[in-house]
């Protein structure tokens, strides 16, 4: 699995990583967002460089610090996170997107901060559907024979098993490859390991073992570099 570590098969390679999860602003405190650390992308982010390649993160919220040598750019919101991927995607060779993107955002913001009531009953919140920027890199593909990663934690249920709805989201996405984890067993937020399978657009699936996200990050690229045209 560790086959890329040590290697330098990255160079001359610009690839772009998303890390984090992005926050959308309900008023001037409050956000709706995510448990995501960023974790995973950051390790993907610190192997590309180690293996040689000129690498932009846009990293969401993440308390952790930039990697010396990355090229980071910081967002919050899903639309800016959305902005930040589609810049940096055309001159990007590989788009793997680790980032946890808020699937919905409040209708309004709220310029005051919002007030409790006397009577002790809250206003509902309205939400949109954020953009699908994985899908929307994946149906552009800004440069030819960009590889376009994404990642997904799946739980088995009545209407199929964790690979069944990772291969349905892999076509519906239009990725190449799609980083699954399975969390039927609760989803493990902010932990230094990590488990999944890396499964193709070409039918491949390969299995990593819970190890160090590091690890996981290089078999992603080992992936990613098979991928590449020359
Ligand atoms: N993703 C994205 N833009 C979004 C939501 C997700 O680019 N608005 C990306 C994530 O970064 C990840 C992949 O899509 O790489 C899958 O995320 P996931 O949340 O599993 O997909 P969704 O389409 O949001 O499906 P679900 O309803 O299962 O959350
Ligand atoms: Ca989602």
């Amino acid at each position: 699995v560790l086959a890329g570590a040590g290697r330098r098969d990255l160079t001359g390679r610009h690839v772009l990583v998303s890390a984090g999860g992005t926050r959308e602003p309900l008023d001037p405190v409050r956000f709706l967002g995510n448990r995501s650390s960023g974790r995973q992308g950051y390790a993907l982010a610190r192997a590309a460089l180690a293996r040689g390649a000129e690498v932009t993160l846009v990293a969401a919220n993440s308390s952790l610090a930039d990697p010396a040598g990355v090229k980071v750019v910081h967002v919050e919101t899903t639309a800016e996170l959305r902005a930040g991927v589609v810049e940096a995607a055309a001159g990007a060779d590989a788009v793997v997107m680790a980032a946890a993107p808020a699937d919905f955002r409040p209708v309004d913001v709220s310029s005051a901060k919002l007030k409790k009531r006397e009577d002790g009953t809250a206003a509902p919140v309205a939400l949109v559907q954020n953009p699908d920027i994985l899908r929307e890199v994946a149906h552009e593909r800004a440069r030819p024979g960009q590889v376009v990663v994404g990642f997904a934690a799946e739980t088995g249920d009545a209407d199929g098993s964790v690979l069944d709805h990772a291969r349905a989201k892999l076509a519906r996405k239009g990725c190449d490859l799609l980083v699954v984890n399975d969390v039927s067993g609760g989803a493990v937020f902010g932990s230094e390991d990590n488990q999944a399978v890396i499964l193709g657009a070409d039918g491949a699936a390969v299995d990593v073992p819970l190890g160090p996200k590091s690890a996981l990050a290089h078999a992603i690229w080992d992936q990613v570099t098979l991928r590449m045209r020359d």
